[in-house]
């Protein structure tokens, strides 16, 4: 036996405690330490659970036995952002007047300059060709060489997003269920769309403007719902940007949602699920921080050198992974619309 764990000793916390460094006198300048503190300590546990994820599905096999351990890692995510989320408001206690106490020591140090932040969007697989630039130049570029250096690693690793698509395109049941299955999705499908046309033709409430920009959203949603079966049409809406994940990958996702209920795609929903989840809590953060940024510095640039909230408004639009998923509705058909599963699939959906 080892001498006796003490937890102050365990814990680090002379170390720990004596980080916070305040460079004025201003009061709250500690709460603002230590909130960007605690952050950067979950932003720590987010990455070693990500990484989990990301070593379960860099296998050659995603084995079935890692599957609930994976959503696991997810839904620990999931709930530290209702904790990060929650310190907004913490650090919202202090007022503009009390940041103007010790803001101008700060410049040209953000928020902007987060490692940790950075390595956390690119494992979840933030597409690098939609990041907005600073001054022109890349988002690394406020950072110093070895955290540029880091940050640019974590970009050019298989993302979440790449080894979530390589998993759906290996789907097995994809094959398995045939042209008529398809076919039959398809013509259910396009009922739907065509419902949806005769609604909207039929609303009288709507202005001529209205109806026009509505039946153009209508076609557009068709148009999509058309390129799910042609490989040009599907590539087209890539280039376009409407669409993310390969053709392949998205109708195995389709496929997930449509027979959840069946025991072996009931775990993959539930992946899916909080894949949309984390998407949802860190837009819902980016937004929360980009109206904070709006109430402590108003139309101010920020002291990281970017428009400030501005800036962190267009982020929080564009900064989505999922973006697929959370379209997921536009391909989803009422249950009694859903083509039975083929003889023998169904069997080996619950696991006969
Ligand atoms: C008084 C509180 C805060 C204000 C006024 C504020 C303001 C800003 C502004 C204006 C930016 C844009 C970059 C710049 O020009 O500086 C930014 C970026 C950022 N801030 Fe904050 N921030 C605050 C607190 C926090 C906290 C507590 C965190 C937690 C770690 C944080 C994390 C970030 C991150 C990650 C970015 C980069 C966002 C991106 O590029 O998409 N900020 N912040």
């Amino acid at each position: 036996m080892g001498d006796p764990v003490y937890y102050h000793d365990y814990l680090h916390l002379d170390e720990l405690l004596s980080t916070q460094q305040p460079l004025t006198d201003a009061h709250d300048e500690l709460l603002f330490i230590v909130v960007h503190q605690a952050y950067e300590l979950w932003f720590r546990q987010v990455i070693h659970e990500l990484e989990a994820v990301h070593a379960i599905l860099s296998g050659d096999v995603v084995p079935e036995s890692a599957m609930l351990r994976l959503v696991g890692h997810l839904d620990r995510v999931g709930s530290i952002q209702i904790i990060m989320l929650a310190q907004l408001a913490t650090l919202e206690t202090m007022t503009p007047l009390d940041f103007m106490d010790f803001r101008d020591s700060l410049v040209p140090a953000s928020g902007f300059q987060s490692v940790q932040w950075r390595v956390i969007e690119n494992l979840l697989g933030i597409p690098v060709d939609t990041r907005l630039p600073i001054d022109g130049k890349r988002y690394t570029s406020r950072l110093a060489d070895d955290h540029a250096a880091a940050v640019g690693a974590s970009e050019r690793r298989p993302s979440i997003f790449d080894l979530v698509e390589a998993w759906l395109e290996r789907t097995p049941f994809l094959e398995a269920p045939g042209f008529a299955f398809w076919d039959a999705y398809r013509r259910a499908v396009d009922d739907l769309a065509a419902d949806e046309l005769r609604l909207i033709e039929a609303n009288t409430n709507l202005t001529d403007d209205a109806r026009a920009s509505q039946i153009a959203r209508a076609e557009a949603n068709r148009a999509r719902l058309a390129a799910l079966f042609d490989d040009g049409l599907y590539a087209a809406e890539q280039q376009a940007g409407n669409v993310r994940m390969s053709r392949r990958a998205f109708l195995a996702a389709v496929m997930i949602n449509l027979y959840r209920d069946e025991p072996i795609v009931q775990v993959p929903f539930q992946m899916l699920t909080a894949l949309v989840d984390l998407d949802e809590g860190f837009t819902t953060w980016r937004y929360g921080h980009a109206l904070m940024a709006r109430r402590m510095i108003g139309g101010r640039i920020g002291t990281g050198g970017t428009s400030g909230a501005e800036y962190l408004t267009e982020a929080a639009s564009r900064y989505r992974v999922w973006g697929d998923l959370l379209d997921m509705a536009t391909y989803l058909v009422p249950r009694h619309a859903i083509p039975p599963l083929p003889d023998g699939l169904r069997d080996k959906m619950g696991f006969a």
